[in-house]
């Protein structure tokens, strides 16, 4: 048969946004019931969070089949002493997620520094990979809206690349397939 298409994804953002939660939403095991049907029940209703995310070091790599994409994931963390991490991926990456805490007031505006560095770099500044934004926790109650943290981070002002914002709920997996079906059609 044909092979798949390989693709890099780096998926960044601030420490906190969610990014890992997101990735670990996209694991198969994660959507099989092997724990059971009480687990099953537990998972889509409780808003505490998974035990096993904690955050990265570093950097994770996790690897995804669609039907006509193969998939490696650069989930990096968003903590500051790390985030020099960041650039060395630049050059291989075909896509970007992009994490936002919509929570977050507070940090917005080093959300928006750090992008405003991703996106001037000169390993992507020339490129036209798409960008998905998730403006993440939408269950927070003060969250602002996806227009709101679009406006925060002044994205109507990327014009060379193909972006999207999604408003998503990472611990009930919601929002997350929307964003994907965009990237993967901007990836072919
Ligand atoms: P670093 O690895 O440090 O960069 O962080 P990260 O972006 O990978 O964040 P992570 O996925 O570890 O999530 C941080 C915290 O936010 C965890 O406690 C998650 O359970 C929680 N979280 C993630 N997504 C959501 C969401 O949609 N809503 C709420 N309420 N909490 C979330
Ligand atoms: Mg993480």
């Amino acid at each position: 048969g044909l092979r798949k298409k390989e693709v890099n994804v780096l998926c960044l953002g601030l420490d906190n946004s969610g990014k890992t939660t997101i990735i670990n939403q996209l694991k198969p095991s994660n959507n099989s019931n092997h724990l059971g049907p009480l687990s099953e029940e537990w998972k889509h209703v409780s808003q505490t969070p998974a035990p096993d995310i904690v955050p990265t070091i570093g950097f994770n790599i996790e690897k995804f089949k669609s039907s006509s994409l193969s998939f490696t994931v650069f989930d990096m963390s968003g903590q500051s002493r790390y985030r020099n991490l960041w650039e060395h991926y630049y050059k291989e990456s075909h896509a970007i997620i992009f994490v936002i805490d919509s929570g977050d007031k507070l940090r917005m505006v080093v959300a928006k520094e750090e992008l405003e560095t991703l996106l001037n770099h000169e390993d992507i500044r020339s490129k036209k990979i798409p960008v998905l934004f998730f403006a993440n926790k939408t269950d927070l109650r003060d969250a602002m809206s996806s227009v709101k943290v679009s406006q925060m981070l002044s994205l109507e002002n990327i014009k060379d690349k193909p972006w999207n914002i999604c408003a998503s709920n990472a611990i009930k997996g919601e929002g997350l397939q929307e964003g994907l079906d965009w990237l993967q059609d901007h990836m072919k």
